[in-house]
């Protein structure tokens, strides 16, 4: 068999190593239209960072993995093509800043049905919205070479920074389908390493909807425990302690309750605004306003974050050094979108405050490049002023020490391992006092920091003297 899948990006590109390697009798070539993203998967320096991928891209590059910019032609050769491209939250025109951004996915549709011949089996793997498949259906069945699709649904549930174990063994397999056949093709792919009946099958529109409707319920916990992280900062109950105990009830369970400065990554966020305008398109006006309040939540969140910085440090930032610990939107992975560093050091930035930060997996150009977006008007230019803050005010630093001295506070924005064997005393020799800690992670010892002489607010504890 040969499956062809297009795009190569933080889930075709680790997706499609896994199914090599599990199964050495599929050729699988992934190809993309950007140049640079392909020549990089075929050297040492892979475009994305996850722990693990590296081993398996190279036990199998080149004997039955493959990638290419050939797009045409591992289309025209594939038994399977999935689909892995990007769906962006649209910025234009109708459902602006909600609606998913379908073009990239009409496109590949548009070139299957151009250049396919015989029969194919479609695979969704993108997140898209419920009823996609529809669309696909009517593009494809305008091929040219009277080629015959059947189009499979079968949504990704991998999390950065862990995609190769999750791959490995995921809680579940989702494939959605009409065509009985082909749906068992799909089965006899996964079931080489995952068990059968972790192999959910589904109807199409099932299986799409529950995509969305996993991002939302996993977000909905993350915006659920940080609005407790507010009411514990009020009450001096812990939020950690809270989500302990709540985590207990079996009904609930103790993951992804922890309160963070915010959710960030590619998804979240997007899917829930996709799912917010599924829902406004179908006239659920409630089921709506509901699901908007998780992403509403998080953006309070990071403000809160950002303003209580602030305010700890008597009101004002301007000209001070704050060293930023970490930029990518969660630990293990160099991906930075949505991250919440992004607007909580756009918000200091506006307060003029100067900025050191330090990640160890993201580039200064990626950094940069990130500050650029979130400081883009209507218009789609950067303002003079807002250059020059990004310009002067920002210190891109090599390690979360050379970020932090001479720094009027230490800011922890992604939950890195390196941050937790630094030494309170070393720190505190290097920072100016007051010392002030601000964790946005509840990653630090705080008891050790406030023996030292630090100053610490911690997400759902509020501010911990000595
Ligand atoms: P990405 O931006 O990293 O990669 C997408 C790739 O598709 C890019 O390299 C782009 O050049 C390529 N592409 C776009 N249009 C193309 C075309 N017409 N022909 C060939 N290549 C094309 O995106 P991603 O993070 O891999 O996400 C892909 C999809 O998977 C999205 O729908 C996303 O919601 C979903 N998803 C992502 C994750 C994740 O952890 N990132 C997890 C589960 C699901
Ligand atoms: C998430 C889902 O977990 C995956 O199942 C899904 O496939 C993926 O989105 C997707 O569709 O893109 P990902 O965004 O890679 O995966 O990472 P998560 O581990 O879910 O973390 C998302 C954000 O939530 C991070 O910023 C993380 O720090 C934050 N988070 C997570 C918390 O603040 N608290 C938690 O308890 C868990």
């Amino acid at each position: 068999m040969k499956i062809c899948c297009i795009g190569a990006g933080y889930v075709g590109g680790p997706t499609m190593a896994m199914i090599a390697h599990q199964c050495s009798d599929i050729d699988v070539y992934v190809v993309d239209i950007n140049e640079e993203r392909i020549a990089a998967w075929n050297s040492d320096e892979l475009p994305i960072f996850e722990p693990g991928l590296q081993d398996v891209v190279e036990a199998n590059r080149g004997k039955n993995l493959f990638f290419s910019t050939a797009v045409d032609d591992h289309i025209r050769d594939a038994d399977m093509i999935f689909i892995s491209v990007n769906t962006p939250t649209k910025v234009y025109g109708v459902g602006k800043g909600r609606a998913a951004d379908l073009k990239y996915v009409e496109l590949c549709a548009r070139r299957i049905a151009e250049v396919a011949v015989g029969h194919k089996i479609i695979v969704e793997k993108s997140t898209l919205p419920v009823r996609t498949a529809e669309t696909i259906k009517r593009i494809l069945a305008n091929s040219p070479h009277e080629a015959t699709f059947d189009v499979l649904s079968n949504p990704e549930f991998l999390a950065e920074g862990t995609a190769v174990e999750d791959l490995e063994a995921p809680d579940r397999v989702l494939i959605g389908g009409e065509s009985k056949d082909s749906i068992q093709k799909l089965v006899d792919v996964y079931a080489n390493w995952v068990d059968r009946d972790r192999i959910l099958t589904t109807n199409l529109w099932s299986s799409e909807l529950s995509k969305l409707a996993a991002n939302a319920f996993l977000a909905q916990r993350i915006s659920s425990i940080n609005a407790m992280s507010a009411l514990c900062e009020a009450t001096q109950a812990d939020v950690d302690e809270v989500a302990h105990a709540i985590g207990q009830d079996s009904r609930i369970g103790p993951k992804f309750l922890k309160s963070s400065v915010g959710f960030g990554g590619s998804c979240f966020q997007k899917d829930i605004l996709n799912l917010v305008y599924l829902c406004e398109f179908y006239g659920l006006k409630e089921v709506a306003e509901y699901w908007e309040q998780v992403v509403k939540m998080n953006d309070y969140q990071k403000e809160r974050f950002a303003r209580n910085m602030i305010r700890t440090m008597f009101n004002t930032v301007s000209g001070k050094r704050i060293a930023i610990w970490g930029w990518a939107f969660k630990k293990d992975t160099n991906d930075t979108r949505e991250s919440a560093a992004i607007y909580v050091c756009r918000d200091l930035l506006i307060e003029q405050a100067t900025l050191a930060i330090y990640d160890p997996k993201v580039s200064a150009k990626q950094i940069k490049q990130d500050l650029e977006y979130v400081f883009k008007q209507e218009n789609g230019e950067v303002s003079e002023r807002d250059k020059n803050l990004i310009e002067n005010n920002i210190i891109i630093c090599d390690s979360a020490f050379e970020a932090a001295t001479q720094a009027h506070s230490v800011a922890v924005m992604t939950e890195w391992d390196e941050f937790k064997d630094i030494e309170p005393a070393d720190l505190y020799d290097i920072v100016f006092k007051p010392a002030f800690l601000f964790d946005g992670r509840n990653l630090l010892d705080h008891k050790a920091y406030i023996k030292q002489g630090f100053e610490v607010y911690a997400i759902g504890k509020g501010l911990l003297e000595g």
